[in-house]
């Protein structure tokens, strides 16, 4: 069996103090089963990127990660993943920047990580790399003459050729996701974007039997959804009574309707949208006035690059003139709190909350709304209202779907949902679990794993 590398731009190395989500620790039960390493950047950054990995074992896994010297995490992260390739792949060219400085520091940070790599590596790895980050890695590592199989998921949506073309080095971009032998996207729409892509602008084509074949290469792209470690947030979210944080929401919020949104603070989450879709259904529907709180969870993210920081302070404002107009001695309607929780907290505030609002005017697949679901009591479940352009809604499609930009329509949708009677609720939520079982974190692991032991894959004839 060939040893598993996973590369990641964030590397979860496990130590006591921290509980790993669900994705780190599916990668980690992958990585444990035949040995792996783990590699990435160490979230460090120092006057120079590091000149060799520290190395950390922790069983059958070795945690291979370089720290990133302050140039390096300007151009790289900040720079190219966060203020140009993020925003284009949300769709968002109002906020994209193309510096060419941020671009070659982009390029020179995945050269880096191939050469720092390379010597940890043995002839019959298999190897999976993660995220917009690292698009180029895979090639770079052909270059220095790799010949392993490799694999390239991308977690966020992969955009319409249009959009796409708006990038300058869109086709260097694509060249480079052909280097892997398995490409894996979050939905058929991204994998369309990408056939679209790859047949009209690159010269390739698609195959009779799914292949891609172009920039010399055949490689197999393939819509991978991920999901969630089902059962264990189950078991939380029903022990969660339990904590006394949850107590302590059930008293503060016993005589509301609570409705609740969880998200990066980021403005692919359509967060302003949300706020104001919730203050027309205060202005239109005064009943619910006193009656229905909103709480939005939405922990800093990415704080050195000024969109967010935009974003920050729009949304404090945004928060501040909401309360200011609705709030009553003895009701407070907005709770907006930019602080993370564990898991099993969240998982309470999930459970006890009659309905979740997300909003994201673009995403990959949004792992809050099936967490949300498979938090829920089955006896008494709330209700799930999601935007139509986040991943989740082609697997959710009993949520009640919103266009975030129609402001009324979100309004009405929440009040749609604050009224749902409980058969409604439980039919939908019922099929909604369904999806979410199917689509576990494991299933999606296992089907890229498999996938990736495939290659390589012949080319078919045309
Ligand atoms: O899903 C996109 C993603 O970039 C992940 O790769 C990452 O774990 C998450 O968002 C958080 O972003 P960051 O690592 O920039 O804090």
């Amino acid at each position: 069996m060939a040893r598993l590398v996973v590369v990641s731009n964030r590397v979860a190395v496990p130590d006591a103090a921290s509980r790993a989500g669900g994705l780190a620790v599916a990668l980690q039960e992958a990585l444990e089963r035949n040995g792996g390493l783990w590699f990435g950047w160490s979230g460090r950054i120092t006057p120079q990127s590091g000149e060799q990995p520290g190395v950390v074992e922790q069983g059958r896994v070795t945690y291979a990660t370089l720290d990133l010297g302050r140039k390096d995490h300007s151009e790289y992260y900040n720079g190219f993943a966060n203020r140009t390739l993020w925003p284009v792949f949300h769709y968002r060219l109002d906020l994209a920047n193309f510096e060419r400085e941020d671009y070659a520091g982009y390029l020179r940070v995945n050269r880096l990580f191939a050469q720092k790599l390379r010597p940890l590596l043995r002839d019959d790895d298999d190897l999976w790399v993660h995220d917009y980050h690292l698009i180029p890695l895979g090639e770079e590592l052909r270059h220095i003459g790799l010949g392993q199989r490799m694999g390239f998921f991308l977690h966020t949506p992969f955009p319409a050729m249009e959009v796409l073309l708006c990038l300058p080095s869109h086709a260097r971009l694509v060249r480079s996701l052909c280097a892997y032998d398995v490409v894996g996207f979050q939905t058929a729409a991204d994998l369309r974007a990408f056939h679209d892509y790859v047949t009209v602008e690159a010269g390739g084509a698609v195959l009779s039997n799914g292949l891609v074949n172009a920039h010399g290469r055949t490689l197999r792209a393939e819509v991978f959804p991920i999901g969630i470690d089902v059962e264990p947030l189950e078991r939380l979210a029903r022990a969660s009574p339990r904590l006394s944080s949850i107590r302590r929401l059930r008293k503060n919020f016993g005589a509301c309707k609570l409705i609740i949104g969880v998200d990066r603070l980021d403005y692919s989450k359509g967060l302003p949208q949300r706020f104001h879709a919730f203050q027309r259904l205060l202005e239109t529907r005064p009943a619910y006035r006193g009656k229905v709180c909103f709480m939005q969870i939405a922990p800093p993210s990415r704080s050195d690059v000024p969109e967010y920081l935009e974003l920050r302070r729009m949304l404090e404002a945004e928060a501040g003139h909401i309360n200011g107009r609705y709030a009553d001695f003895d009701w407070t309607p907005l709770h907006y709190l930019n602080s993370a929780f564990q898991r099993a907290t969240l998982s309470g505030f999930y459970r006890f909350a009659q309905v979740c609002l997300l909003t994201p005017l673009r995403d990959g697949m949004n792992l809050v709304a099936k967490e949300y679901i498979a938090s829920q009591d089955p006896e008494n479940p709330g209700a799930l209202v999601l935007s139509r352009f986040a991943g989740a809604a082609r697997e959710l499609d009993s949520a009640l779907l919103i266009n975030p930009y129609d402001i009324d329509g979100v309004a009405e949708s929440l009040a749609r949902a604050l009224e749902m009677p409980l058969d409604e609720r439980r039919q939908r939520w019922a099929h909604m679990m369904n999806a979410v079982r199917a689509s576990s974190i494991d299933r999606w692991r296992e089907s890229f794993l498999a996938a990736l032991s495939s290659a390589p894959f012949g080319s078919e004839g045309s």
